[in-house]
C-alpha cells in the first residue's frame, strides 16, 4: 500500500536518503525545510524556523512524521552560553513537539501510523563537550517515550540514535584523510555511518515490519553506545 510521510528538516542527507528510499517503495513524501532544496519530494514547503506558528496546513491523511532537525555545537561546559543551549533546545526538542503537535490529527486514521525522531549517541554515552546536546536529545528521547504511552496503540512512536555520520552537519569532523581515519578507528565497526544506514532504520520503523514497535530507541551507531573493545 502506498503510504505518505512528512519529514521536517528535508533538507538533511539522512532525510534525502531516507525519501529516497520510500518512494523507490512506492510512497509519497513531502518535506518541510528552512532551506530550498533540489532533493526529489512529492510536495516541499519552506518555513522559516521549527515553531507551531510556521508550519503550513497540510490537508491530506499522512502514515507517518519523521523529525530530522539538529545541531553539533560542541564546547567545554562553562563555555556555553544560555543561548546556546536554548538554540538547541529549540531546533532539537521544542520543534519536534510543535511539529508533532501540528500533524497529529492527520495521522489519526491511519492503519500504521508511526513518528521517528532523530536523537544521538550523545544522549547516552557521556561524551566530552556534548552537555547541551546530550541535553536537548536526551529531552526528546522523552519526549518520544512519554507520546510512546500516550498515542498508544494508535501512534508508534520510536527514536533513532546515530553516532557520528558522513553529512554536513559532521562534516567538520571529517573533512581530513586524518579525521575520518581516526573517527572509524574510535567506532567498533571500524567505520563512520552513511546517511543509507539511517534509511534503512528509518524505512524499517515506519513499516509494517516493526508494527510491534515502539517507545523504543534504537542505537544506529556500529556499536558506540554499547561496547567497548578490548
Ligand atoms: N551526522 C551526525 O554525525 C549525527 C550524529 C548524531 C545525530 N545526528 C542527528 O541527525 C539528524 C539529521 O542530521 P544530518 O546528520 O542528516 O545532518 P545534515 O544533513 O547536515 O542536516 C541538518 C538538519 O538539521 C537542520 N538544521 C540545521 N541547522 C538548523 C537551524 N539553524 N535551524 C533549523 N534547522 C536546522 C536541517 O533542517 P533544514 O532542512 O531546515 O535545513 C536538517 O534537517 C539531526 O537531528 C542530528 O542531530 C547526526
Amino acid at each position: 500500500m502506498a503510504n505518505t510521510y512528512l519529514f521536517a528538516g528535508a533538507s538533511s542527507k539522512m532525510a534525502e536518503s531516507a525519501a529516497s528510499l520510500l518512494k523507490q517503495q512506492g510512497h509519497s513524501v513531502i518535506g518541510l525545510s528552512t532551506k530550498e532544496t533540489h532533493s526529489d519530494y512529492d510536495a516541499f514547503y519552506t518555513l522559516s524556523a521549527y515553531e507551531s506558528a510556521n508550519f503550513p496546513k497540510i490537508e491530506k491523511p499522512i502514515n507517518g512524521l519523521v523529525y530530522f532537525p539538529g545541531t553539533i555545537l560542541l564546547k567545554p561546559f562553562q563555555r556555553f552560553t544560555e543561548e546556546d543551549f536554548m538554540t538547541d533546545f529549540k531546533i532539537n526538542t521544542l520543534g519536534a513537539a510543535a511539529f508533532i503537535q501540528t500533524y497529529l490529527t492527520n495521522l489519526k486514521g491511519s492503519d500504521n501510523a508511526s513518528i521517528v525522531l532523530i536523537s544521538s549517541v550523545a544522549a547516552r554515552a557521556g561524551m566530552p563537550f556534548h552537555s547541551s546536546i546530550a541535553m536537548a536529545k536526551g529531552a526528546l528521547e522523552a519526549l518520544g517515550r512519554s507520546l510512546a504511552a500516550e498515542l498508544a496503540p494508535g501512534i508508534r512512536v520510536n527514536c533513532i540514535a546515530p553516532s557520528l555520520t558522513n553529512t554536513k552537519l559532521a562534516e567538520k569532523f571529517l573533512n581530513s584523510p586524518e579525521k575520518l581515519d581516526a573517527s572509524q578507528k574510535r567506532n567498533p565497526l571500524k567505520k563512520v555511518g552513511e546517511a543509507s544506514d539511517l534509511a534503512n532504520a528509518i524505512e524499517f520503523l515506519l513499516s509494517e515490519k516493526a508494527a510491534w514497535i515502539t517507545g523504543q530507541c534504537m542505537a544506529v551507531d556500529g556499536g558506540m553506545s554499547t561496547l567497548k573493545l578490548m
